[in-house]
């Protein structure tokens, strides 16, 4: 069943505990949220999923590097000059945009009532944007009205930028300001010789990080996809002048598989190669997810030149270059650049494996079962045990081998309600097993395991209960 909009994946995410707002008991924090008890369990797995995917392997090196980072960093990497989006207010309601979403809503209202001519004219003159001053042109000559208002009462376009200032130590003045970072990649390419010496790499060769990354986007939207604090899992590969294409194309199709590989559906996936080209890449797509609001980026894969080592060594005055030590080769490495996030990647994973269908109740009846359709890695339960009736020794047995099941996986324990409606609760949340100690079990010390997608049922002896969900939870 595909989703139309994001109402179910919210409620189901509030009322099971995959994801909060945040500080709600306050009225929420716009553009943040908290991962609840089965969410953090989601989270970590997607991530470990990708840490084993891109760590588990001679030429990629995993780091942790702080949050804060010299300011310096982000002059050489731009992004105190550029990153910025294209704010505008309305004098009405004081109300604040990006200047291109307020261009891509009235795009997409117009294609709503079925003016596709107008919106395909906006569309192109929106494509060819190319000063802030264009923005201010299309929103006052298409006479776009403010949301809130209605009026089209507008400021100019200004650039806002993106990053969270803060101070470093007591005093708060310009001289002790840095930044919250927007990206976890400038990590990675200052510490790029660190790595390259202390793990004795040499190109080509990868630096893979996991973190936080914090963005004070002008307009949130879409539940976690544009948050302001978030994660990434990034992943910078340094390779020799000259392989970019051929390193280039092996990473997007191995982010590509990855996705396919836990379970996402090809027909929500697409590649979608950048128009315009950064001056200094050499190549650039973007995965995309068919969200229930329409396309949306989850990864970017990109060819980058010796663009980032290149300004840190302008910037830094130290080399940063690798030196083949028998030749006397030297070159500062091109990179090729994996970058995706946890957090979105997570909400497209949940939209994914969301499904509601008709099947028929224990007794027979039609029923309507909400399932959570996960690859079993990232299930944020592996399995739940349940006695089939809350004596005659059967819940000593069952707690016996949750605790052993405990070590290997997380587990839970159920006894309430018929089993039916235990099994039921487990596939809203996604469990792909569940485990039932029955009469039989006291007899011949065999149980029941019941698997969500395809609700049927196997007979093994208890002793063979790890060794089966072992084999069917590997990645
Ligand atoms: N180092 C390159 C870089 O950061 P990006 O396209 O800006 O590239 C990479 O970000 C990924 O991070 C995106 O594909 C998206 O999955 C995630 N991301 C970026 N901004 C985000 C936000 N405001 N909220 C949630 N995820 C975001």
């Amino acid at each position: 069943m595909a989703l139309t909009n994001l109402d179910p994946i919210l409620s189901l995410s509030k009322r099971r505990g995959f994801v909060f707002q945040s500080s709600e008991i306050y009225g929420g924090l716009n553009g943040c949220w908290d991962y609840g008890p089965l969410g953090v369990e989601l989270l970590r797995n997607v991530k470990e999923a990708w840490w084993k995917a891109m760590t588990f392997r001679d030429d990629i090196e995993g780091i942790d590097a702080s949050i804060l980072m010299h300011p310096r960093v982000w002059d050489a990497s731009g992004h105190t000059a550029q990153f910025s989006d294209p704010m505008i207010d309305n004098k009405t309601s004081k109300s604040r945009h990006r200047a291109d979403n307020l261009i891509e809503d009235f795009i997409d209202r117009l294609r709503k009532k079925g003016k596709n001519n107008d919106a395909d004219r906006i569309a192109v003159r929106l494509s060819a944007v190319e000063e802030l001053s264009d923005y201010h042109a299309i929103i006052m000559e298409e006479q776009i009205p403010d949301p809130v208002s209605g009026t089209t009462d507008w400021t100019e376009v200004r650039n806002f930028n993106l990053m969270f200032k803060t101070f470093l130590g007591p005093v708060a003045d310009d001289s002790a300001a840095i930044y919250l970072r927007p990206e976890t990649a400038q990590g990675i390419f200052v510490n790029f010789k660190n790595v390259m010496d202390s793990a004795r790499q040499k190109p080509p060769f990868g630096i893979a990080q996991i973190g936080k990354s914090f963005r004070n986007e002008i307009n949130t939207k879409n539940f976690l996809f544009r948050t302001r604090e978030f994660e990434q899992m990034e992943m910078q590969f340094f390779i020799k002048p000259g392989s970019e294409t051929e390193w280039f194309e092996y990473w997007r199709e191995q982010r590509w598989q990855w996705f396919l590989s836990l379970g996402m559906k090809s027909d929500s996936l697409r590649r979608k190669p950048h128009e315009k080209l950064a001056h200094y890449a050499a190549a650039a797509e973007d995965i995309e997810y068919l969200f229930p609001f329409g396309w949306g980026e989850i990864e970017g894969i990109h060819s980058r030149t010796d663009f980032d080592l290149g300004k840190h060594q302008e910037f830094s005055g130290k080399k940063l270059e690798y030196v083949d030590t028998v030749t006397g080769e030297r070159y500062t490495p091109y990179v090729i650049e994996t970058a995706v996030g946890a957090s979105r990647s997570f909400m497209a994973f949940l939209c994914n494996a969301f499904d509601e269908e008709e099947t028929s109740g224990e007794d027979g009846k039609t029923d309507k079962r909400t399932v959570l359709r996960f690859h079993p890695y990232l299930a944020p339960l592996k399995v739940a045990v349940f006695p089939l009736v809350n004596k005659d020794g059967m819940p000593e047995k069952a707690t016996a081998l949750y605790n052993d099941l405990q070590k290997n996986f997380k587990a839970t324990y159920d006894t309430s309600g018929a089993v039916g409606r235990r099994y039921r609760r487990q596939d809203e949340i996604g469990t792909p097993f569940c485990v039932t100690i029955d009469g039989q079990t006291l007899t011949d010390d065999t149980v029941t395991i019941r698997e969500r997608d395809t609700m049927q049922q196997v007979r093994l002896p208890i002793s063979n209960v790890k060794p089966y969900l072992l084999e069917k939870l590997a990645l």
